[in-house]
């Protein structure tokens, strides 16, 4: 059964009317809903476009003015199955970070001619088989700098005081007449004063080191670029690892920073020290965090980010104390959602015009 509702003022089509799996469908939205020939005619040189989830914002409409646009409207992120689905016969793949594409994806989409991601990490997208294959990939570098450093100072300045233990405390009934101000109670470690040290000095990096400054930390940076940043003393990583007492990761994951923060590492970082990981779990050994957290070696941490996401039911982060753990949000504010959406959507357009993506991560 077909099921056509309107959304973001284009028409749409649930093909089985109400199981997970739904996609829905629409363009030139207007014309096309009033049935007009001259509409329909249009509608099919437009190029097709799969979009493997709503967005906040507008862009999505905008882009349904220029593309056939089928939308995933299914519970929670497609499966591989659903997303292979959607792309096989897409001339433009607008996705996120949720979606793998890797080499045996495009394999199987012969008509694909660009792929954007909401998303400013493209480590789910294989981008040596996109570059063999000629296909541009585009990203959302800039937009969401500010939006995520607020949240890794949030989660430092949370993991330093353990304002979210304190919340649990309140909240099930153990702040009581006997415990109304416990002169040992939820003692943290000072922020103003103490040393950050930022692994990656990209946008995000430097917008974390900008905050650290006006909290009064002293900041140590380290980049595989050996940047320099003013305000920020850089240092090679070994120092910086063994002289903060606050370290915040801020690097793509790729083959070189996969596992940087591996067992030794942890293990040389200060007595006491907090970890902030917003980048990408694959950086950071888990088991090696969690067991510095049991052991006390850590003072803290907080992540955002997994090795695997969702996370796993078996993470050792889950069962270890003085850890903050979020569901991957460091972008999520409302509009810097919206102009990440604007950013692909600007991307996968000037892919399907056969023009430079203003924001590419490949060379195709
Ligand atoms: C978030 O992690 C992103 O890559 O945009």
């Amino acid at each position: 059964m077909l099921v056509y509702l309107l959304t973001y003022g284009v028409a749409t089509r649930h093909p089985d009317g109400g199981s997970r799996g739904a996609y829905c469908r629409g363009s030139e939205a207007g014309n096309a809903r009033r049935g007009s020939r001259n509409a329909e005619d249009r509608l099919s040189d437009l190029p097709q476009v799969f979009v493997t989830r709503r967005l906040p914002g507008d862009a999505l409409a905008r882009l349904s003015e220029r593309a056939q646009l089928t939308v995933w409207e299914g519970t929670g992120a497609p499966e591989p199955s659903d997303l292979l689905n959607g792309a096989q016969d897409a001339d433009g793949l607008l996705c996120l970070l949720t979606d793998r594409v890797d080499a045996a994806f495009l394999e199987r989409c012969p008509r694909l001619r660009v792929i954007s991601s909401c998303s400013v990490g493209v480590d789910h997208i294989d981008l040596v088989a996109a570059t063999a294959r000629g296909i541009p990939v585009g990203h959302t570098p800039g937009v969401l700098a500010q939006t995520t450093a607020d949240f890794s100072f949030a989660l430092l300045l949370a993991a330093a005081r353990h304002v979210v233990a304190a919340d649990r405390f309140v909240r099930e009934g153990g702040w009581t007449w006997g415990h109304r101000w416990d002169p040992e109670g939820f003692l943290g470690v000072d922020v103003h004063g103490a040393t950050l040290g930022v692994v990656g000095l990209g946008a995000v990096g430097r917008a974390v080191a900008a905050r650290a400054r006006g909290f009064g930390m002293r900041v140590l940076g380290w980049s595989r670029r050996r940047r320099e940043v003013d305000g920020v003393q850089r240092v090679e990583f070994d120092a910086l690892i063994e002289r903060s007492d606050f370290v915040t990761l801020h690097l793509a994951l790729t083959p070189d920073t996969r596992g940087l923060i591996d067992r030794a590492t942890v293990l040389r970082m200060r007595a006491g020290a907090v970890l902030v990981n917003t980048a990408r779990g694959g950086i950071v050994d888990e088991a090696a965090v969690a067991a510095c957290l049991r052991s006390g070696h850590l003072a803290g941490a907080a992540f955002d980010v997994f090795r695997d996401e969702p996370i796993a039911a078996d993470n050792p982060l889950l069962a270890a104390p003085n850890v903050i753990l979020t569901p991957h949000i460091g972008s999520a504010s409302v509009s810097t959602r919206a102009r990440m959406a604007d950013l692909a959507v600007e991307n996968l357009l000037a892919g399907l015009d056969g023009q430079p993506l203003p924001h590419g991560a490949n060379r195709s």
